[in-house]
C-alpha cells in the first residue's frame, strides 16, 4: 500500500492512529490482541485503525470465513463505549457502510439484520464486532470487510462488489480506502446518537411483513418481520405472538431457504 498514514490522519478527529498493514490472519485477531493488552495492563485503548491489504485468515460473523484477497478493503477500529451505549453499535456501524457505499458510489446499499451490507439483494459488506466489558465499558474491536474488486468464483452467486455494481473501471482501492477512513472517522465523531433506530429502518433492505425463517440454536422458525427495537433486537411475529431475537442468537436463513 501507498497511503500516506500521516496526511490522512492530520484530516481525522477521532481516529488518533493508523496502521496499513500489507497481509495479516485478520485484523479482528490483531485488534483482540491489541485489545486483551491494553486491559490486562491496565492502560487506555487506543483509537487505532487497523487496514490490511489482505487477510489470511478473515473471519465473519457465526464461526464463518470471510474471503480476504488483495483488492478489497479490510479494517478493524478499536473503540470504547460506555457498556449501555453497546446495543445500538451493530446498527450505527451498518448505517454507516450503507451510507458510505450510497453516498460515494451511489449504489442502493441496503441493510439486512442485523448489519449485512446487499446491494441488489447480494452482499458487499460484511461486519464483526467483538466485545470485552471492562470497568463499565465496552472494549469493542470494529471489523468492517468490504468487496472493492469483483467477487470470482463461487462468492459471486450471493457476493457482490464496487466494481461490480458501478460497471465501470476497477476502482482505486487507495481512494476508496481513504474515503472510507473519512467517513468511519466521521461517524464516530457523531457516535451515541439517539437516532440509530431511524436510520437504520431507512436503509433497511425488510419490508414489515416479509416472511423470514431463522435458527436459534437448532430450531428452525418461521415468522414475519416486525421491525427492530430500541436496543436492535428483530422483532419476529409468529402467529399473534412476537419474539424479540438479539443478533447473537439469530442466524437468519432467508427467504430462499424457507421452503426446506
Ligand atoms: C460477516 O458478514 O460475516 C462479517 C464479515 C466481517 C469481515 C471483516 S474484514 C475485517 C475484519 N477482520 C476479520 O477477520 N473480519 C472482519
Amino acid at each position: 500500500m501507498i497511503l500516506d498514514p500521516h496526511a490522512l490522519l492530520s484530516r481525522l478527529r477521532v481516529i488518533e492512529s493508523l496502521a496499513f498493514i500489507p497481509s495479516v490472519t485478520s485484523t479482528n485477531d490483531l485488534g483482540r490482541r491489541v485489545m486483551e493488552e491494553c486491559i490486562s495492563n491496565d492502560i487506555p485503548l487506543p483509537r487505532a485503525l487497523l487496514v490490511a491489504g489482505q487477510q489470511t485468515a478473515g473471519r465473519g460473523r457465526g464461526s464463518r470465513s470471510w474471503h480476504s484477497p488483495a483488492g478489497g478493503l479490510y479494517a478493524s477500529l478499536l473503540h470504547v463505549r460506555p457498556l449501555q451505549n453497546l446495543p445500538t453499535l451493530p446498527l450505527e456501524i451498518a448505517v454507516m457502510v450503507a451510507e458510505f457505499l450510497r453516498q460515494t458510489f451511489s449504489l442502493d446499499a441496503r441493510i439486512k439484520w442485523p448489519n449485512d451490507i446487499l446491494v441488489n439483494g447480494r452482499k458487499i459488506a460484511g461486519i464483526l464486532i467483538e466485545a470485552r466489558t471492562h470497568e463499565g465499558n465496552a472494549y469493542t474491536v470494529i471489523g468492517i470487510g468490504i468487496n472493492v474488486a469483483r467477487v470470482t468464483g463461487d462468492l459471486s452467486t450471493t457476493a457482490t462488489s464496487i466494481e461490480e455494481c458501478r460497471r465501470g473501471p476497477m476502482q482505486d482501492l487507495d481512494n476508496v480506502t481513504v474515503a472510507f477512513v473519512e467517513a468511519l472517522d466521521q461517524a464516530m465523531a457523531e457516535a451515541n446518537r439517539d437516532d440509530a433506530v431511524g436510520r437504520w429502518n431507512a436503509l433497511t433492505a425488510h419490508r414489515a411483513g416479509d416472511p423470514i425463517a431463522f435458527r436459534i440454536g437448532s430450531d428452525q422458525v418461521r415468522g414475519e418481520w416486525d421491525g427492530i427495537d430500541s436496543f436492535g433486537r428483530a422483532r419476529i411475529r409468529e402467529g399473534g405472538k412476537v419474539r424479540e431475537v438479539s443478533a447473537s442468537d439469530l442466524i437468519l436463513i432467508g427467504p430462499d431457504d424457507m421452503s426446506s
